[in-house]
């Protein structure tokens, strides 16, 4: 029968990277109208395979079939031809490109004479951002947007296509509440409409409000395919990493010692205002808030990449004037960026240059870079964070997602900072990474650093913090101890003045 052959099917697929074996053998199958959720360690294989189905990269073994149909995917816009699209884990654009240009790349529609038909690229954009209720210009700029506004656009664009197959790589790891709700919406369409979607997330709690099927993969081959009923979120952590995880929190009672850091009535004019707060050595400090509350643009301006109308900064009992990043960092602070493409990583430069990049002077001796040095610190806390990789001159942009995130986290550890702002510091990153981050945090608040977490996932900072700051439209609007952290209340100073 029709109905039986699945909408796309992968059997025995393989692919090796020089040292690395990306997926051993890969066999797995998407009905159509269905959700199949795809789950794995960092590093398993999830974004190669889908790279593979997109065209991006060619199977160096197995086959690929549409409708029964053994294909060939040469690149992405053969994809597109098979009814295939893509959003993508790793958001790459170009800044000066615009919202119209995006949309409407390598698809752009042409007049009778043969000419992009601007005008009509215009009045299409106009109504998708009309129907999104997005509230920009189709000649907004991607360097103007937020992160959370570009994920938006790319989930968009890739459903405008009309595709019969759409691969969802991580798409909620950087929008709000609100959005992730339009999109399970529009999947829950999309869906209705027999379109077959391949999900790929790390939030167990998501997966499974959408989830038909899950496939679990570990290193590159499957460990289990299963409908989600009959699954839950402990079976499917133990399937990826091949044990149970007990105390997903490891806090520690810490002293907590003298202010490090204090911030009084800082305004920046635009995204916050009359802010005060403080956080002490030996002491992990939250901050809570629904995304566009101001949370990452006061972490942004502490660690000099912003300016601030008025205010006062001041570490260990000082002022300090932050002009930029140098000023912060010779100050001990150090930031771990939420929008890691932008202010992350070196793309094309290996994991030990990425990592000591921000630690040069600690290597160099008499004017020589003492590479021996160099290479035992990053190598050593490359090993504690478990960064999967063949060897440490791999170029960063050669690991998977999550991997890079811990290089970029190793990178701010070397520093051996007093204050360390981590914005999101686990996003895209597996459970059982999750919890080495934890445990790294915690040891650093030992070490009687003062830390600061950002984080959207409410459970991490009432398992990790000692107090909680709630922001609300650029205002902070409540502190929470640790004794009385709850969602909800959070949740109720989060939601003030909505
Ligand atoms: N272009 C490449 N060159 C070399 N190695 C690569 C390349 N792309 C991926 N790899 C390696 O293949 C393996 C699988 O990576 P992949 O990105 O598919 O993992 P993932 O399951 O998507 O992980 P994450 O959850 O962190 O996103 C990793 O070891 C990665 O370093
Ligand atoms: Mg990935």
């Amino acid at each position: 029968m029709e109905s039986n052959i699945p909408k796309l099917e992968l059997k025995g697929i393989q692919k090796f990277f020089p040292g690395v074996t990306a997926l051993a053998n890969v066999s797995f199958s998407v009905k159509k109208g269905t959700v199949h959720v795809l789950c794995g360690e960092n590093g398993a294989g999830k974004s190669t395979l889908m790279k593979i189905i997109n065209g991006i990269y060619q199977p160096d073994g197995g086959s690929i079939h549409i409708d029964g149909k053994e294909v060939k995917i040469q690149n992405p816009i053969e994809a597109r031809k098979h009814g295939i699209s893509m959003i993508f884990q790793e958001l790459n654009y170009i800044p000066e490109i615009t919202i119209e240009e995006s949309i409407f790349l390598g698809r752009e529609p042409v007049n009778k004479l043969g000419k992009i038909n601007w005008k009509k690229i215009r009045k299409d954009t106009e109504e998708l951002l009309k129907q999104e209720n997005l509230p920009y210009s189709p000649t907004t700029q991607f360097k103007d947007l937020t992160v959370s506004d570009i994920q938006m656009l790319e989930i968009l664009k890739a459903m405008s296509y009309n595709s019969q197959v759409i691969i969802m790589d991580e798409p909620t790891s950087a929008i709000t509440r609100k959005e992730v709700g339009i999109l399970f919406d529009k999947i829950a369409e999309l869906k209705s409409k027999g379109v077959s979607i391949i999900y790929i997330s790390h939030k167990m709690e998501e997966i499974f409000k959408i989830a038909d099927e899950i496939t679990v993969i570990r290193d590159g081959v499957v460990i289990d395919t299963k409908p989600a009923s009959e699954l839950d979120i402990d079976k499917v952590i133990s399937l990826m990493v091949g044990r149970k995880i007990t105390n997903a929190y490891p806090k520690e009672d810490i002293k907590i010692g003298e202010t490090m850091l204090e911030v009084k009535e800082l305004t920046d004019g635009k995204h916050f205002e009359d802010i005060n707060f403080n956080v002490k050595r030996g002491e992990i400090v939250g901050f809570a808030g629904l995304m566009g509350a101001g949370r990452s643009e006061v972490a942004r301006t502490i660690f000099g990449l912003d300016p601030y109308l008025s205010g006062e900064i001041k570490v260990k009992g000082k002022e300090v004037k932050i002009k930029n990043v140098k000023d912060s960092i010779n100050n001990g602070i150090v930031m771990l960026s939420e929008d890691r493409k932008r202010y992350g990583i070196v793309g094309i430069r290996s994991i030990t240059e990425n990592v000591s990049i921000s630690n040069l002077e600690k290597f160099f001796y008499k004017g020589h870079l003492h590479s021996k040095k160099e290479i035992s610190s990053v190598s050593n806390i490359c090993e504690r964070m478990k960064v999967k990789c063949p060897n440490l001159e791999t170029s960063i942009d050669s690991l998977s997602g999550g991997n890079q995130q811990k290089v970029i986290f190793a990178k701010w550890m070397l520093r051996n900072p007093d204050v360390l702002i981590l914005d999101e510091p686990t996003r895209g990153i597996d459970v059982g990474a999750k919890y080495e981050i934890y445990k790294l945090i915690t040891e650093l608040a030992k070490e009687n650093r003062a830390v600061i977490i950002i984080s959207s996932e409410l459970p991490e900072l009432i398992g990790m913090c000692d107090r909680i700051y709630v922001m609300a439209s650029g205002k902070i609007t409540g502190e929470i101890d640790r004794e009385k952290a709850t969602q909800e209340a959070i949740m109720k100073l989060a939601t003030r003045g909505e």
